[in-house]
């Protein structure tokens, strides 16, 4: 065995020379991985090998370029001189994937005249997620191999293939048996030698791309089709733009120039910056400083969920999903009942559903009127009423109930979990569990740590959160906690700005060009403009009282803030400018003309100043939490980072100066944080906040 450097190995298996790579945890292609590949190969050449192997050691395949590195000098060998070296190697070169081979990964798997794979490996070019495209040819030899519309279709989502669809395409070139790809992709190298096989150059195979040739709605079509999804982001069409050089180009290195070129400019543009920050925003999240990664657990393998409501449902069915059993109790047979269908409803109604698996999940659940069936579950999950009295009753209850060290959570979306937690004897195991709606389907849960919540009740809650597929962040208690109590800043200036002169379909289109799927009235409209309203209570004192009354409820009523069409599409409404108007008359209010820009900023920095006050009180561990927040949960466009990355593109010294004018001009709902006065005076972002 020869150590090439500390992270490559070269040795022997008779004739066929095995550089392995070992950089955990993902193999990412760092400076010193680059160094021990391109010795590595360069020393199997000169070796007297007949072929050459490229494998990995821990859980995947090369994980793609080293994130860590992008923006700083560049160090070591190159990865197009590796990727030369290996294409260029007169011994076959096998690449042997295991895990994921994605991105930069891929893209040296590529320069492999073959690839063999285990059937659990993927494969894929995720670089638009991190608001990049594939820069090292990936966008060039892709087509080659799939063909046009497939690359398209991988290099836009960044989605991970299979291995069995990889071989369907031609990015294989042969499964072999899982756990045993070294000697598979020995073998194959040995029948590649025996067999004398050519040394396939993906770069030189261009017959894909001549069907594609003369050709250009293709791109058409599929622009038009994903208009949507694509809305605001550059990457996606930036990838496009390289697989139509593809085609279009005379050479291989033409379209390789305008990949370099456009990889460039994406690296060095704000929406790449701030995907990549939240690449590592999302994981940051899961750690937390004074619950290590070591903290013991406890095991979690019955749920109980109280209340089969809206939010309950949804709960339910994330851990069916995972084959974890849950026992739902309701208060009545009809309310459970009701309940229960809905599940039903819910998965045969979800996209691929296949009876059986319907059937398998709901076998896992189970129904009952007394809270009494809780008594074997590992958690409780409560999700009745947002009353404090009534979350105090049943927490007092499932404390006479539930077993000793059985997990105790909430799903309060207000409310204050100590308080909820004292009407037990055991505060330690109270943790609040915040769900969003749909519960099934929406990615965040805000994890809340009460005063007293145990450690490991912490660490169980977030591994189960991964387990079931959500991203959690943990936050402190206060009223709504972190998305929530920031809404409620975005909510109360929208609802004023309407008053001094725009229109909700203003504001809307605003929030809607920042990047957000909907604006506050379109969502509300969505929503349901009657939940929480009681027709009793109500004094016509609000816009929304007075569409409530008038039977506008929002888009089930076919009108709300917008009138709708059979297709729920939205349009202005007079009737609603009209009780705008009076509404304002009434107040004694002069309309004026309000520009978008004060719009956002009335908007955007009372939601950063609120996340500065929820880290000056501790309630959320880092900024990059809040961000995690508001992109799972609150739709916040990811290509700008999250409100407090926003924050630091625009400047805290921006955003406090416009918070000082506009509270000199209204008043105190836009006091300053101390936090943010504090940064600005020290010259500082909210990203040298540490944690
Ligand atoms: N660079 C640097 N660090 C990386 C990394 C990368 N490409 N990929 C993962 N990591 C780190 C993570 O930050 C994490 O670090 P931590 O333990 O300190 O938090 C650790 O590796 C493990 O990652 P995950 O927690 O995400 O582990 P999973 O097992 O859940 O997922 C994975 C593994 C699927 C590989 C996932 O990490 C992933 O999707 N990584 C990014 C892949 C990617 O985007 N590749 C393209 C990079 S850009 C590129 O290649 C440009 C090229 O075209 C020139
Ligand atoms: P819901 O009204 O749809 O459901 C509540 C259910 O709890 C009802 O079916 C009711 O019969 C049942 N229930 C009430 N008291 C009970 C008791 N003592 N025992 C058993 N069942 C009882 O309400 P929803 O929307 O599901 O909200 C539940 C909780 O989740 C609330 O605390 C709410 O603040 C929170 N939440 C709601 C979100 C939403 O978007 N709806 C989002 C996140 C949290």
């Amino acid at each position: 065995m020869t150590e090439i450097n500390s992270v490559t190995t070269l040795t022997r298996d008779g004739d066929v020379a095995i550089v392995t790579l070992n950089s955990p945890p993902v193999n990412a292609l760092s400076a010193n991985v680059r160094d021990g590949l391109y010795e590595g190969f360069k020393q199997a050449i000169d070796s007297d090998a007949k072929a050459i192997v490229l494998i990995c050691e821990g859980r995947t395949f090369i994980a793609g370029a080293d994130i860590t590195e992008f923006g700083g000098a560049m160090k070591g060998a190159s990865l197009p001189d590796v990727q030369a070296m290996m294409e260029n190697s007169p011994k076959p070169v096998v690449a042997a994937i295991h895990g994921t081979a994605l991105g930069g990964g891929l893209e040296v798997a590529l320069c492999a005249h073959y690839r063999v794979a285990v059937p659990s490996a993927r494969l894929g070019l995720p670089e638009v997620n991190l608001g990049l495209l594939p820069g090292a040819g990936g966008t060039q030899r892709l087509p080659r191999i799939a063909g046009v519309e497939k690359a398209l279709e991988m290099v836009t989502s960044g989605r991970h293939a299979p291995a069995k669809e990889a071989l369907a395409m031609g990015l294989v070139d042969e499964l072999v048996e899982e756990g045993k790809l070294k000697d598979g992709a020995v073998a194959f190298a040995r029948k590649l030698v025996a067999e004398n096989k050519p040394l396939v150059k993906v770069r030189e195979n261009n017959a894909k791309l001549e069907e594609a040739k003369g050709k250009p709605e293709i791109f058409a079509e599929f622009r038009k089709k994903n208009a949507r999804k694509f809305r605001g982001f550059l990457a996606p069409e930036y990838n496009i733009r390289c697989i139509e050089a593809a085609v279009n180009s005379n050479s291989f290195e033409e379209g390789l120039a305008v990949e370099r070129k456009l990889f460039m400019e994406l690296m060095t543009g704000p929406q790449s910056a701030a995907q990549r920050y939240y690449f590592f925003a999302e994981r940051t999240a899961q750690k937390i400083p004074d619950v290590p990664d070591d903290t013991p657990t406890r095991p979690v393998k019955k749920v109980g969920v109280l209340g089969a409501g809206t939010m309950g449902g949804g709960i339910a069915m994330n851990f069916l999903n995972v084959g974890i059993p849950v026992t739902i109790v309701e208060l009545k047979q009809d309310a459970l009942d009701r309940g229960l269908a809905t599940i039903r409803k819910n998965y045969e109604r979800s996209r691929g559903a296949v009876p059986e698996q319907t059937e398998q999940r709901m076998s896992l659940l189970t129904g009952s009127l007394s809270m009494d069936d809780f008594a074997d579950c590992d958690l409780i999950i409560e999700a009745v009423f947002e009353r404090m009295d009534i979350k105090k009753d049943v927490f007092a209850k499932l404390d006479g109930i539930a077993k000793p060290g059985a997990i105790l959570a909430t799903n309060t979306s207000y409310l204050n979990i100590d308080e909820i937690a004292s009407a037990t004897k055991r505060p330690q195991d109270v943790i609040g569990l915040h769900f969003f709606s749909p519960a099934n389907v929406m990615k965040l849960l805000e994890v809340i740590r009460a005063d007293h919540t145990a450690k490991d009740v912490i660490a169980t809650s977030m591994k189960l959160a991964k387990q079931i597929g959500k991203v959690a962040v943990l936050a402190g208690v206060c009223p709504g906690f972190i998305g929530n109590r920031m809404l409620s800043q975005r909510q109360r200036e929208a609802n004023k700005l309407v008053l001094e002169g725009a229109m909700p379909w203003d504001i809307d289109r605003v929030l809607y060009d920042f990047g957000f799927p909907m604006g506050p009235f379109a969502m509300s409209d969505l929503a349901g403009l009657d939940i929480g309203w009681v027709k009793e209570n109500s004094k016509g004192e609000t816009l929304r009282d007075v569409l409530c009354e008038m039977d506008r409820r929002g888009q089930k009523t076919g009108a709300g803030f917008y009138d709708y069409d059979e297709n729920r599409t939205a349009k202005p409404s007079p009737v609603t400018e009209k009780i705008i108007q009076d509404f304002r008359a009434k107040k004694g209010i002069n309309a004026r003309t309000i520009s978008d820009e004060e719009i956002l900023e009335r908007c955007i920095y009372p939601m950063i100043n609120e996340g500065a006050k929820i880290l000056e009180e501790g309630k959320a561990i880092r900024p990059s939490d809040i961000d995690v927040v508001w992109v799972n949960g609150y739709g916040w466009p990811v290509y700008r980072g999250g409100p407090m990355h926003y924050g630091d593109f625009v400047g805290p010294d921006k955003v406090l100066a416009k918070m000082k004018e506009f509270q000199g001009a209204m008043g105190d709902d836009f006091k300053p944080a101390a936090l943010l006065e504090k940064l600005v005076a020290e010259g500082k972002k909210f990203s040298d906040l540490k944690a």
